[in-house]
């Protein structure tokens, strides 16, 4: 049996680069382009170091997760302007002392080598423990459905209704949640945007884009919109949003 232990990258600073360097490579390169969380990476890190965990299986990172803590009244129509907007707000918050009560849990990445095997579930649960002990009621995640990249032109709320035959969800990602006891609460429109010169849109994708107009990408969920006259591209994913019970 494999050792499996979960640490915060505060606590092991030693495995952070590595797996950094690990885990990067799972994700869509203009992602990791989204300018609210380059912005806002070092107030996160300084503020929320005990909710940036690694899983760390025979000695090796296999898997990371992390979120910001905030407070959230438990409403649909109060909960924060998606991925970019838990993120601002989080920061904002802390930064005028106002006492979070809730996770919101930005991503999770498993190395490609070690997916569908439950290290998802494992890591999401260490850090639900560890908010618990901060004192945070409640869970909620912006999710990004892996699946969606497959049907980027279908609308998210169509998207969010499609089951399967058992009642869980078509979307992996999103049965992983519903496995943990999460259920579905609404859309989160344009959750992240991520702008950039049509030549960086080229080299995050690997694709041309000759002419303006609005075109699918690898790994996006929606569609990329690209202007040449002004040499800009755009792109605005929705994600979905999950609360843990
Ligand atoms: C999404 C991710 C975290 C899931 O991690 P995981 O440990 O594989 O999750 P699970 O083991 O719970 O698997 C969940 C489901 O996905 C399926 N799955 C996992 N990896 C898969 C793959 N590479 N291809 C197809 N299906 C896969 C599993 O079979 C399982 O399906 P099931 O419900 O039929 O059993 C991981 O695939 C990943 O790191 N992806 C890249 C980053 C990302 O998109 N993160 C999510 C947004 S924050």
């Amino acid at each position: 049996m494999p050792e499996l232990s979960i640490v915060t990258t505060s606590e092991r600073p030693d495995l952070q680069r590595s797996a950094v360097d690990r885990l990067r490579g799972s994700w869509p390169l203009f992602i990791l382009k989204d300018p609210v969380s380059k912005t806002h990476r070092a107030a996160v890190r300084e503020y929320f170091p005990h909710l940036d965990l690694l899983l760390v299986e025979d000695g090796e990172v296999v898997a990371n997760a992390a979120g910001v803590a905030l407070r959230w009244d438990g409403g649909v129509s109060t909960l924060p302007g998606g991925y970019d907007g838990a993120m601002v707000a989080a920061v904002r918050e802390h930064e005028s002392s106002v006492r979070p009560d809730t996770l919101c849990v930005m991503a999770a990445t498993v190395v490609p080598h070690r997916t569908g095997s439950g290290l998802a579930g494992a890591i999401l649960t260490g850090l639900r423990d560890r908010a618990a002990e901060a004192g945070l009621e409640r869970v909620v995640v912006p999710v990004r459905p892996t699946l969606k990249a497959s049907y980027p032109l279908t609308s998210t709320t169509d998207f969010m209704g499609w089951s399967r035959a058992d009642g869980l969800h078509l979307d992996p990602w999103i049965r992983t949640h519903q496995r943990l006891g999460a259920t579905i609460l609404a859309p989160a429109p344009r959750s992240m945007t991520v702008t950039g010169t049509v030549a960086e849109w080229e080299t995050w994708t690997g694709m041309a884009f000759p002419q303006t107009g609005r075109y699918v990408v690898p790994g996006g969920l929606d569609l990329v919109e690209i202007d040449r006259e002004r040499d800009l591209g755009t792109y605005s994913e929705d994600n979905v949003w999950m609360r843990h019970r």
